[in-house]
């Protein structure tokens, strides 16, 4: 069924998107009422963390109360150390997914996840501050997000270069990605192995409690990941920005300071002058995860890329038909690599993502980053082809970057991003 969308339409669709998928209810555990999108009607049912952000970002366009609303709830999860985890389960539901225990401390109910991830509150919170100069709403949340970004880090540099550490792959928020079977050292595809590898760190960092020194200093899962930090950079930069709106210079010079320091450690440890992309960094060595995904592309996003990398970044790989540029970019994997599946994962039941499909929220952080560098028409050209996928297909989770068929959720949150776009 194909729909042409206006930008009225794509907003009144996306209205009924997020409505659809509104949660309501009241927390015994905040002793307060919460109010959530979630990203889906059924399955992901509680609040994600940078899901949050996409929506929040969204909403700015045409209920600017909704979006700072939505920030503000996420924010009541918010751990007293300043952590903000990857799910609020703000719900009483059983049980629970047996992946939610894993990714939490040991707990009969979870409250939160114990892992993060990538720190894209900052970003929405300035999108919404440009359209509407609320000072109240920024004293209220802006100090909540310096807490988390200085969470990060306090706990997850250990080898104090400025690049944050991952301790799981979920909490890249592209949770089966290739690079990841790659640091894990297993490049097979068999489906019971592949789901036992992408879980192992969540086991292991459950029965070490979460306790991030311990886990980094073992050294199983630890990954400098290329699109977690460009998010950590860039919001950094916001949080600066909406300081200076709250005249608060020197908290102002002091993530500017963080941004340029770890922008400067990423464009030049994560670049690989061979193959002319940016790798993931895995171990306490620092080894190259050399597998190319759309993440080796997000540095586009970042304002201090040199022309020359981000010119190899377009000419020889986005371009690339044997790579990136296929009908429905950008898929999550280049078509090149032996792990890249346009379909849904069908050896693994739809149970695997990021195999290759392409996702929305990638292609805004791209699309952002080429408009950012003077790829302007190349940026509408990709806006254009993923209208079509989304008037072709629907507002679904994921696409096929060949046919442009849709999968898995329908009426995804994050999908209706194309507001932001057009
Ligand atoms: C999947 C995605 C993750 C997202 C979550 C909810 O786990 O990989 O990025 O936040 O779904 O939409």
């Amino acid at each position: 069924m194909k729909k042409k969308y206006t930008k009225q339409g794509v907003i009144e669709k996306a209205r009924q998107i997020l409505n659809g998928n509104l949660h309501i209810g009241f927390s015994r555990w905040k002793n307060a009422p919460y109010r959530y999108i979630a990203p889906a009607n059924r399955e992901y049912t509680y609040q994600w963390l940078w899901d949050t952000a996409f929506h929040a970002i969204v909403l700015s366009h045409f209920d600017i109360g909704w979006a700072k609303a939505e920030i503000k709830n996420f924010l009541l999860g918010q751990h007293d150390n300043g952590f903000l985890p990857h799910v609020v389960y703000w719900k009483k539901r059983f049980p629970l997914a047996p992946w939610v225990y894993f990714e939490s401390k040991l707990s009969f109910w979870p409250r939160t996840t114990a892992i993060t991830q990538p720190p894209l509150l900052p970003i929405a919170v300035e999108e919404i501050y440009k359209k509407d100069p609320d000072v109240q709403f920024l004293k209220d949340v802006l100090p909540k997000l310096a807490n988390h970004h200085m969470w990060l880090l306090e706990n997850r540099d250990p080898d104090r270069d400025y690049l944050i550490s991952i301790i799981s792959p979920n909490e890249s928020g592209m949770d089966e990605l290739p690079v990841f079977q790659y640091v894990m050292g297993y490049a097979g595809n068999n489906p019971s192995k592949l789901q036992y590898i992408f879980r192992k760190a969540d086991i292991l960092n459950h029965r070490y409690s979460y306790r991030d020194k311990t886990i980094l200093e073992k050294d199983y899962f630890n990954v400098e990941e290329v699109l977690f930090n460009c998010v950590f950079i860039e919001s950094a930069r916001s949080i600066a920005r909406l300081y200076t709106m709250l005249k608060k210079a020197k908290e102002a010079a002091w993530f500017t300071r963080v941004a340029n320091r770890s922008e400067k450690a990423l464009l030049t440890k994560m670049w690989d002058k061979k193959d002319q992309i940016f790798y993931s960094l895995y171990k306490k060595g620092e080894l190259p995860a050399r597998v190319k995904t759309v993440a080796s592309l997000i540095p586009l996003f970042l304002d201090g890329i040199s022309k020359k990398q981000a010119d190899a970044l377009v000419t020889k790989h986005l371009l690339n038909p044997e790579e990136f540029w296929t009908t429905y970019p950008v898929p999550s994997v280049s078509k090149d690599e032996s792990y890249y599946d346009p379909g849904n994962a069908p050896l693994y039941r739809g149970k695997l993502i990021w195999r290759g499909p392409t996702w929305i929220n990638t292609n805004w952080f791209i699309i952002r980053g080429l408009q950012k560098h003077g790829y302007s028409d190349l940026a509408t050209e990709l806006i254009k082809k993923t209208l079509i996928m989304i008037e072709q297909s629907g507002f679904r989770e994921y696409y096929n970057p060949e046919t442009g068929e849709g999968y898995s959720h329908h009426d995804f949150g994050w999908s209706t991003l194309i507001v932001d776009l057009l």
